[in-house]
């Protein structure tokens, strides 16, 4: 398995300001000591409950953030504090698919227009924009334009729609039309990676599979990797061949999907797990997920950051903060209960 992504100890601590004299009065701390590696041509799924730190740690990646500290690697190359600038080209390579359809799509352009802005916004030239040795400068002769209408035909066709829809706007589609079209930008420049935040919890429940297949289909047929974030399990178990659980801003377990979910260790992997209702259980009412609230990023537990809510805590975990145990291959946990396994 070769590593398209590598991040190394990052840390993302937003600063909390005082409105009056504008001095720090304190971080939320969204991200502590990931350490993650995405590999070519899977979809890594991240799931944790809401205010863990999911977006931000993919809007790190695609270094929509700077982070605090840490390290991002893209394919060996150092990206952490790359300028906006040095950034274009991983830019054409790194996409975000955003949760919200509605928001994400300029409702005053016609799909066509949606579909052209990244190759002006890029300077992308339509022949030889993947080509790593070729930043030809973008311009639109009549051989390009050419070149831009054909690529988006393609793409159009691609997601599963007609080209009708070009000459129109976004107000007229439904939600899960949308976010096909919202698809479409986000691979019309050709890359290798995207980061798809939530991409279905907007769409109604029967729309949802139609997109989560569409993106399956996609990343068979573009060969792209994809981080996939969601707070839904059974989303995540049907579209992940690996999975990264949040907690409070670090990874808790990273695992394959079968391993994880036939051979999850941390107690909050499984509390996740016994969250899900099961088709033949009868009950409508949601089962209780874990104990007590989540506590505040701003504020976090000392020792292991779930001690407050795990049912098998011990004096250790009230003290000690527990390391991220390799406890077999390509299966890692962040809980004492695995400490001598590994
Ligand atoms: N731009 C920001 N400035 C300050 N704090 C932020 C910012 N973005 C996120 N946070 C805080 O960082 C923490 C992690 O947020 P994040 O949005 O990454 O979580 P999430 O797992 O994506 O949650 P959700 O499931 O609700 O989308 C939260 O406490 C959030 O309030
Ligand atoms: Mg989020």
């Amino acid at each position: 398995m070769q590593e398209l992504i590598k991040i190394k100890e990052l840390n993302m601590h937003y600063p909390i300001t005082d409105g009056l004299t504008g001095n720090i009065k304190g971080y939320t701390y969204a991200l502590n000591n990931v350490n993650l590696e995405i590999y070519e041509n899977e979809i890594l799924g991240l799931v944790g409950e809401s205010g863990s730190g999911k977006s931000t740690l993919g809007n790190c990646i695609l270094r929509l953030l700077k982070p605090t500290s840490g390290e991002i690697y893209y394919r060996g190359e150092d990206i952490t504090s790359k300028t906006k600038k040095e950034l274009q080209e991983y830019r054409k390579r790194a996409q975000l698919i955003f949760q919200n359809p509605y928001m994400s799509l300029n409702p005053r352009m016609k799909i066509y227009d949606i579909l052209k802005e990244p190759f002006i916004v890029n300077k992308s030239n339509p022949v030889s924009h993947f080509a790593a040795d070729s930043p030809s400068p973008y311009k639109c002769s009549i051989k390009n334009r050419e070149k831009i209408e054909e690529k988006i035909r393609e793409i159009i066709s691609l997601i599963g729609m007609k080209e009708e829809v070009l000459n129109r706007y976004p107000h007229e589609f439904s939600g899960g039309q949308r976010q096909r079209i919202a698809i479409a930008r986000a691979i019309i420049l050709n890359p290798e990676f995207i980061a798809a935040d939530e991409p279905v919890s907007a769409l109604d429940v029967s729309i949802q599979a139609q997109i989560i297949n569409l993106l399956i289909k996609l990343k068979e047929n573009l060969n792209l990797t994809m981080l996939f974030i969601s707070h839904d399990l059974s989303v995540i178990k049907y579209i992940s061949d690996r999975i990264a659980v949040m907690y409070l801003g670090e990874i808790v377990e990273l695992a394959s999907k079968d391993e994880l979910f036939n051979n999850h260790k941390h107690p909050y992997t499984e509390a996740l797990l016994n969250s899900v209702p099961h088709p033949q259980d009868d009950t409508t009412e949601k089962k209780e997920i874990i104990k007590g609230e989540i506590p505040s990023p701003q504020n976090p537990p000392k020792g292991c950051k779930f001690h407050t809510r795990c049912p098998y805590v011990t004096d250790k975990c009230r003290i000690e903060h527990p390391e991220f145990y390799e406890i077999s291959p390509n299966h890692r946990v962040r809980c004492f209960l695995c400490e001598n396994k590994s």
